[in-house]
């Protein structure tokens, strides 16, 4: 295999799903701290959003091709005309009460999908030679959540047995199997990394911490799964997408890197720690109450919840030299922050079809 010099020069990347929260985190950083090319495949789902790259949507090093990575006909055109050198693959999707409600856009996205980007890559990189056959990496970015719930003790290692829970989950999970078995059978050169719960700026205000900030400053109430004794291990996301960059360039193919941020925190931790900040940043939209925390309501409990996920990320650490730089307090305090000043941002997204409304309880959509 060739060294590490190759890899850190300007390569071309093809990001699937870049207009979403953790994919646009990627490009950003990829664009302001490397000279790689980017080709980002979005479809523009609910959860695509182009305010999210406004800042380099101009970068001569960056293009965007709004397509379904279950078109196959019009991703193998895109491989041919732009020749990728690496594939990172995110676009899914990604919210778990949605995937109850309605799971097959989970099962057409997810693995459909997954299976059709896997042939394109396969019939494209066979048809590669010398360094660069032997460079070419496919990236599958997925989730711990595969591995199913953790009790009071232990942490999830990429040799966890999976046991998924949700729709989402078990999509996943078997998106994973099929990378794994492109690279048993075929020898497609693929890396897979399971990360845990990020946050930060720019995620949809379905996920918890979203929600909660914009709930609290809303005035609406912030609504707790059962007691809130579920626990997940937050991972900022800027200390995400610098982990999957480090495994692009650095990583082996045909290995797992469980990415987590050490964290562990209830749900009810978390949204109280949330309160407790907005507390004090925005005092001023807080009305009727002298204390945020006043709105929490308890609701009835997600079916199938995960009682705990927590990772061991030893070896991202110990063989790729990674580890997070937020503790979760530094980086809730960055993303209150940047949802307080970036009003117009969230406002456009709830002008649109999501409107705050509780989804998962297997009430909604027929699949
Ligand atoms: N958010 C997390 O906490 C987390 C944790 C671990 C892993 N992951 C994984 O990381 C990836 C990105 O997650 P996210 O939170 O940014 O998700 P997201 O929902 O914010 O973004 C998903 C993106 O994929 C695009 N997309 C969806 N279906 C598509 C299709 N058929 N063709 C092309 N594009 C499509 C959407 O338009 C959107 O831009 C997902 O694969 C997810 O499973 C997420």
């Amino acid at each position: 295999m060739l060294g590490i010099s190759y890899r850190v020069e300007s390569m071309k990347l093809l990001i699937t799903g870049g207009s979403g929260f953790i994919g646009s985190a990627v490009i950003r950083y990829l664009l302001a701290e490397t000279d790689h090319h980017v080709l980002n495949v979005d479809k523009l789902t609910y959860a695509g959003n182009q305010e999210s790259l406004e800042d380099i949507e101009k970068n001569p090093c960056y293009q965007f091709r709004q397509h379904d990575i279950c078109d196959q006909p019009a991703i193998r055109r895109l491989f041919a005309e732009y020749k990728p050198q690496v594939v990172m693959h995110l676009a899914a999707e990604s919210h778990v009460d949605r995937s109850i409600d309605g799971p097959s856009l989970f099962i057409q996205t997810n693995i459909m999908g997954t299976y059709n980007l896997l042939e394109v890559a396969r019939d494209y990189w066979s048809g590669l030679e010398g360094e660069a056959k032997e460079c070419f990496r496919f990236h599958h970015i997925s989730t711990d959540e595969v591995y199913g719930s953790l009790g009071d003790t232990g942490l999830f290692v990429e040799q966890s047995p999976y046991d998924p829970s949700s729709p989402y989950s078990a999509s996943k999970a078997a998106s994973d199997h099929l990378v794994r078995a492109w690279h048993r059978t075929y020898g497609l050169p693929v890396i897979l990394t399971n990360c845990s719960n990020n946050y930060g700026p720019r995620q949809f205000p379905e996920k918890l911490i979203p929600l909660i900030i914009l709930n609290a400053i809303t005035g609406n109430s912030l609504p707790i799964y059962g007691k809130g004794d579920q626990v997940r291990d937050w991972l900022y996301v800027e200390d995400h997408a610098r982990a999957l960059c480090r495994v692009i360039c650095d990583g082996t193919p045909g290995e797992t890197y469980n990415i987590g941020g050490h964290n562990e925190k209830t749900n009810l931790e978390v949204v109280k720690s949330i309160c407790g900040l907005l507390d004090e940043m925005a005092s001023e939209h807080r009305v009727g109450i002298s204390r945020y925390e006043e709105l929490i309501s308890h609701v009835t409990d997600r079916p199938g919840h995960d009682a705990r996920y927590a990772i061991d990320a030893e070896k991202i650490q110990v063989t790729l030299g990674w580890q997070p730089k937020e503790s979760f307090e530094s980086g809730l305090r960055k993303t209150v922050r940047w949802y307080l000043d970036n009003r117009n941002w969230w406002q456009h997204v709830q002008d649109g079809s999501y409107r705050g409304e509780r989804l998962g309880l297997g009430v909604g959509l027929v699949s």
